[in-house]
């Protein structure tokens, strides 16, 4: 693109957004603290999906300093129903270091951005273009699928080393007077318009400068290779509960997947059945099945898709129970955080 070409490009674009922007919470405020927050929320999470979440999460931590020190397991509950949970931990050792090392001010620029906890190139361009209005990229899935159509890039996106080809292209394009409404406005093009199937590219603002549109290809772009098919795991899952009443849980180790949430016990199912394993495992004796098979569904993470069949049984304690696990009631429960999958069990028990 010619520097006159690019420049009406950028023209077009900011003024599109300012027009049409989205309005959303973390537009309301430059703290750079709030947009981190949004940022980290966002990754891999719809805009209708974290909106809730970013709401209550700054109301319960206006402050960085209150989120530095907050119990995990408080965090933890914020953050339910989320996903990816490693994103909460990073956040807060992340937030933490600023308020240690920084005296609590957000740094600047992309050097010691990246050196913060779950701060990667994206989240780092994001801060410092939206809240400190520096002209960096912000290169995640969406922007690479409006680029690679304006631009006609046809590099695998599905490839790490690809990022580098559109940060690139971000660099040249920027609007350095608007590099925050510039990033942002490439985000809700390619939420509004410049969408995965079907673009809507009769609305587009930069229709007239966008070479797949020209070329008619615009649903082949981008290129991704697809994913090798993720693992299949089959649990069974006993929601136990004893003569008091009280439902036997227990919190998961504090590192791996979904660390350190609490759930029902599973086991994962082999060929035999999976009652004597639970038994020997936490020391109980099933006295009655309440109800076989109680429930049955699957939860796709991105890597791997448990399916889950679920029994009601009564059981007696017989031993002391291992370390992670108790007897709880209910209402307890409920305050744990637990993953998506475990919360589905809970909301249909009394
Ligand atoms: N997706 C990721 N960051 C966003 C932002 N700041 N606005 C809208 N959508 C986004």
């Amino acid at each position: 693109m010619n520097y006159q070409y690019k420049n009406e490009f950028r023209h077009h674009l900011v003024d599109w957004f300012n027009r049409e922007k989205r309005d959303l919470p973390w537009r309301r405020t430059s703290d750079p603290y709030k947009i981190w927050v949004s940022e980290i929320m966002l990754q891999q999470t719809r805009v209708d999906t974290v909106i809730p979440y970013y709401n209550r999460f700054l109301e319960k931590y206006p402050t960085m300093q209150s989120l530095a020190y907050a119990p995990q397991e408080e965090l933890l509950k914020m953050w339910e129903g989320l996903g990816y949970y490693s994103r909460a931990r990073n956040l807060q050792a992340g937030v933490k270091e600023v308020v240690e090392k920084y005296n609590a001010v957000v740094p600047d620029n992309r050097h010691d951005l990246s050196k913060l906890k779950g701060i990667g190139p994206y989240t780092a361009g994001a801060i410092l273009s939206i809240a400190y209005n520096k002209p960096e990229h912000a290169v995640d899935g969406n922007v690479m699928r409006v680029l690679s159509r304006v631009l006609h890039i046809e590099e695998d996106i599905a490839l790490p080393k690809t990022r580098k080809v559109f940060e690139e292209a971000v660099d040249m394009l920027i609007d350095k007077d608007y590099p925050g409404d510039f990033n942002q406005a490439i985000m809700d093009l390619g939420a509004m318009i410049c969408t995965p199937t079907s673009p809507k590219c009769l609305l587009c603002p930069v229709r007239d400068y966008c070479i797949a549109f020209q070329e008619g290809d615009t649903e082949q772009l981008p290129i991704k290779s697809k994913k090798i098919k993720t693992k299949k795991v089959i649990y069974n899952i006993y929601v136990a509960v004893d003569k008091q009443g009280n439902y036997l849980i227990e919190k998961r180790p504090n590192e791996g997947l979904l660390a350190n949430m609490w759930q029902f016990p599973m086991i994962e199912m082999t060929k035999e059945t999976t009652k004597d394993a639970f038994e020997k495992q936490y020391n109980v004796q099933i006295e009655n099945y309440l109800n076989n098979d109680f429930m049955k569904f699957k939860h796709i993470f991105s890597h791997l898709t448990w399916e889950m069949e679920c029994y009601l049984v009564q059981v007696q304690q017989l031993n002391q129970l291992p370390a992670n696990a108790h007897f709880l009631p209910i209402g307890k429960i409920r305050e744990l955080p637990m993953s998506v999958p475990m919360l589905k069990i809970l909301n249909i028990l009394n």
